[in-house]
Parts: C-alpha cells; structure tokens; sequence
C-alpha cells in the first residue's frame, strides 16, 4: 500500500519512521480528517509493524493532536484546520482553498459611530461609523470561531448586509486589508465564548486580533476572534 511504502521511504528508526510516514500521510490528506483508521490489528498487518510499535506510534499521534482515539470506536484523524500564517487571507479564503464550505452565522449587524476602544487602537476618528459584525465561523456544519468584526461603513457601503466573505466584500469597495496587525493568545473559554463554540467554558481556545490597514495605511478592520483550540493551527514558515 502507499502507506506502506511512504514507511519505507523514512529512514531512522522504525517508531519514528511510522510516526513520520503517518504524520505525512495525514498533513498531505492521504487519510482525510474525521476518517477512522483501520482497526489496529488489521492496520499493523498493512503497514508490516507489530502491534505495540503502532499503539506507542498511535498514542504519540494522538498527543501531538493529529489523531483522536474514541474508546470502543478506534482511531480518527483529527479535523484540525493548519492555517499557514505566510499570507493575508481571510476565513472564506482559508476554507475554500481547502475545499470546506465556509459558513456564516450572523449573530449581530449594526451601524454605530466607532466605540472608543477601537477608536483608541486604530487611530479611526471619534464619531466614524462602522458596522459591528458578530459572526460564528463554521466549516461546513462544524463550528470554528466566534468573531468580532468591527469595519469602517465606507469599507463595506452602506448596504452590506453581512452574508458572506466579509474580505470578499471589501474588494469591491475601497479593498482588503493590505497589511495587518495580528496576535494570537491562548485563553479559557469563559461562559460567554464556550456556548458559542460548544465548548467546556474551561476549554483553552485561541484569541486572535487583527488589526488590518487599507492602501493609505488608514484601519479598514479591528477584529477579534477565538478559535476552537482542538480545531485549528496555526503554522508559519520562518525564515533564518
Ligand atoms: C479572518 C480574520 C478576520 C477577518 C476574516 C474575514 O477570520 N481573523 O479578521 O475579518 O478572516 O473573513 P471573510 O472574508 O470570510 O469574512
């Protein structure tokens, strides 16, 4: 099988070259998330490892998040989405280039003059209006995120009404953030934030602003969003 021969392609140690050849079968969708792994005693037959090599693979797996053992139900490969932090793209972007249906719930949509706080952040003048959009972030029928965005009305006209990529929309006005201001925190949950993603209020989860500026470098987004922690990943290429 491809697996098989994936195995025999590593080199090193056989623990490790499972725990590879698994890792990359997984990141390159050779096995798709939520998919079950073949029952242990057949899979270890498949790849030609004995039973407790794969288990100790297994376990590592699991610990680095990749797969999720459910008791009595085996092994599945995690649904974690891995968001590469190298280019500036937004929610629908990242789902679609995926081949996940993005949608949208929209919670909350109102025009105000910009609340201070922002003001203060994004240097946007006092009295500016702006659209408050709160939106639960799904893949597909799956929940992701809870966010906040809040946008000047110039960015998006007067008429939005919120459906949709957000990003999308401000293409076709004035345009996307050209460059962006970002920070990432891992926080609990909270009452508030676990009912919306379905999560234990104890649940660590991730908190991402952005600050995002048009061409004239004048704020076009304040946004603030929090992930599911066991859904989503952050990776950057990083070069020394
Ligand atoms: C990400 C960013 C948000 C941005 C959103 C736009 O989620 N964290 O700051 O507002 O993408 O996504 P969309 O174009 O799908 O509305």
């Amino acid at each position: 099988t491809e697996l098989r021969q994936r195995l025999n392609r590593q080199r090193g140690p056989l623990g490790l070259r499972l725990i590879n050849a698994l890792t990359s079968a997984i990141e390159d969708d050779m096995i798709a998330a939520g998919e079950a792994l073949p029952p242990e005693r057949e899979f270890a037959e498949e790849l030609g490892v004995s039973r407790s090599t794969l288990r100790q693979c297994l376990e590592q797996l699991a610990e680095d998040g990749l797969i999720e053992t459910r008791r009595g139900a085996g092994h599945f490969v995690a649904r974690r989405i891995l968001k590469p932090v190298t280019r500036l793209t937004g929610f629908t972007d990242d789902m679609v280039s995926r081949g996940i249906q993005p949608v949208s719930k929209i919670l909350e949509k109102t025009i105000m003059p910009v609340p201070p706080d922002t003001a203060f952040r994004t240097a946007l003048p006092l009295g500016t209006p702006v659209f408050v959009l709160v939106r639960l972030r799904l893949a597909g029928d799956e929940i992701l995120a809870y966010e906040r965005s809040i946008v000047p009305v110039t960015s998006v006209g007067e008429d939005y009404d919120g459906t949709g990529s957000l990003y999308g929309r401000m293409d076709k006005h004035g345009g996307r953030p050209k460059r962006i201001l970002q920070s990432m925190r891992a926080v609990e949950a909270g009452p508030e934030i676990a009912e919306h993603l379905k999560v234990k209020p104890s649940t660590a989860v991730l908190m991402i602003r952005r600050i995002g500026y048009g061409a004239h470098g004048v704020a076009v987004e304040d946004a603030i969003s929090w992930y599911r922690g066991d859904r989503y990943d952050y990776v950057a290429e990083i070069n020394g």
